[in-house]
């Protein structure tokens, strides 16, 4: 698909966060099983980082499996896992090709062994890629995250690297994981909810949303280009007046 004319390429996010939702209802409506829902996910996953390396989006994260998630029941959660190993193992290729680093966020301890070591192995052999950083939030909560921080910086209050006062918003930025990330520009959700759960709190504090009732299954490169049109389109006033803006 050939870019659309009216998306203007000096005005993308700098920054696109994915809620990858829908999964499991796009399987249970074809009467499958829900890890053949996240299979399919696969494919979106390939076709949206590659759209964005286009379209000269520099900063991709998607959330592939948060804290949360581990309550999900043992086979989906080994399904899960399964499926991000052998992703990984099978989308170097195309990452090095494309020129992107691959990045990560969350609590990677929380991984099994095997997971850790293919997400770590992946990253080093991309690290030098520039085109895009392409994030995945594994294992990720936006309040571990926070608290996280809090107890990384308190720790240094403590041993007298810092003083209170020095602790201001760039201090907690340089704590989270996303430390080497600009904030959100754009969230983008699939399948018809609108809901955070737990993704990116701090980063997102000026996005703007985008919600869509595509079950992520079937987000394909249109499906990106309408939420970059509709993102195009808002006035982002960051406090200020419209007046001030213009
Ligand atoms: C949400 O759908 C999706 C997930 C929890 C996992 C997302 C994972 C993938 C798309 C595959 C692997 C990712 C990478 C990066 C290779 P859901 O299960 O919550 O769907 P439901 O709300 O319909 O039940």
């Amino acid at each position: 698909m050939s870019l659309p004319e009216n998306i203007n390429k000096d005005n993308l996010p700098k920054h696109l966060a994915i809620i990858m939702d829908g999964n499991g209802r796009w399987a249970k409506q074809k009467g499958m099983l829900r890890a053949f829902g996240h299979e399919s996910g696969t494919k979106s996953v390939r076709a949206v980082v590659e759209s964005c390396a286009k379209l000269g989006i520099e900063n991709l994260t998607l959330y592939a499996f948060s804290t949360e998630n581990w309550n999900r029941p043992k086979l989906e959660v080994e399904a899960l896992m399964k499926l991000l190993i052998s992703s990984l193992k099978g989308e170097l290729k195309t990452l090095a090709k494309n020129d992107i680093r691959l990045n990560s966020i969350g609590n990677l301890d929380s991984l099994p062994a095997s997971v850790k070591k293919e997400l770590l192995d992946v990253i080093e052999k991309t690290k030098d890629n520039k085109r895009m950083t392409l994030t995945l939030a594994l294992s990720y909560g936006s309040r571990e995250e926070i608290m996280r921080a809090v107890r990384n910086i308190s720790d240094k209050v403590k041993n007298n690297i810092i003083s209170i006062t020095d602790i201001d918003e760039s201090i907690i930025n340089q704590h989270l994981y996303t430390h080497d990330l600009p904030d959100v520009d754009l969230v983008i959700r699939t399948s018809g909810e609108h809901r955070i759960s737990n993704f990116l709190l701090w980063q997102i504090a000026y996005a703007e949303f985008y919600f869509t009732d595509v079950l992520w299954p079937d987000f394909r490169e249109k499906d990106l280009y309408d939420a970059i049109i509709s993102y195009q389109k808002r006035e982002r006033r960051f406090g200020k007046t419209s007046e001030q803006i213009k």
